[in-house]
């Protein structure tokens, strides 16, 4: 069976002190929750702030991007080798607003992946279609190029070791999540497409969904059968409601095949 994942993602929000404020309200509480495993994937200025915070906590760190390049002249960039230096265990690559906002293309994103894995990280490859893309019909054809370029830049062995996370675009932060069986829909031809090379493999990598998931919807889109947990912007930042997502996925057992 497939490990389950819940990862925050904090995007540019947080302070010192607000950051300690959130872990300490939800650390104790997910000190106790079995069967699930849980991330933060924090802003760049707090890695060594929550990278001590979580030591000895079951909650892993993750970062939210990397650059692609090792290192040199790149002004404001941060290296894969740097995050790991803070304890990373996981680094989001291509989620959708570094796609949109800061322009990273495919092939950007696979570099940004093959970073990330080089330096022993685990990659949480975000893939997801717009609206547009899902009104004409393209979402699969969206998804399979995303997740392609990732293959064709470092094989398919290494999105094995990977976490993919189906993020619609129109899900991001806007309050309208897609429906449990739209999320599956997605969750299961991605399956699919890394079946199509390695069946085995297939059945192993996590694929979290992730647009607008809170304490009120997390149960019932981690029955889903090929939803592996989630990847949680606006609501990991509120105590209450990561632990109650976090909860959720270490409850999903009872899996709803469509
Ligand atoms: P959201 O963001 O939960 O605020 O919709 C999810 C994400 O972008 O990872």
């Amino acid at each position: 069976m497939r490990a389950k994942l819940v990862a925050g993602n904090w995007k540019m929000n947080g302070s010192l002190a607000g950051n300690q404020a959130l872990l300490n309200a939800a650390l104790p509480a997910l000190a106790s929750v079995r069967g699930a495993d849980f991330a933060v994937c924090v802003p760049f200025p707090y890695l060594a702030q929550v990278q001590q915070a979580l030591r000895g906590q079951k909650v892993a760190l993750g970062a939210q991007d990397v650059c692609q390049f090792e290192g040199g002249a790149y002004t404001g960039g941060v290296s894969a080798a740097m995050v790991a230096e803070f304890g990373c265990r996981y680094a989001i690559v291509g989620h959708s607003e570094r796609r949109s906002v800061f322009g990273d293309t495919d092939e950007v994103v696979a570099e940004k992946f093959a970073a990330v894995m080089q330096h022993g990280m685990t990659p949480i490859l975000c893939v997801g279609e717009t609206l547009a893309e899902r009104e004409g019909g393209v979402t699969e054809t969206v998804v399979a190029r995303q997740l392609e370029a990732i293959v064709k830049r470092s094989g398919i062995a290494a999105l094995g070791k990977s976490v993919i996370a189906y993020e619609p675009v129109w899900a991001i932060g806007t309050g309208r999540t897609a429906t449990p069986e739209q999320a599956q829909a997605v969750h299961a031809y991605l399956r699919t497409r890394v079946a199509a090379v390695d069946p085995r493999l297939a059945d192993q990598v996590p694929i979290l969904y992730g647009g607008s998931v809170k304490a009120g919807n997390a149960a019932q889109l981690f029955a889903m059968a090929d939803v592996d947990g989630g990847l949680i912007g606006g609501a990991s930042l509120v105590a209450d409601e990561f632990i109650a997502i976090c909860r959720a996925a270490a409850g999903a057992k009872d899996k709803v095949t469509i």
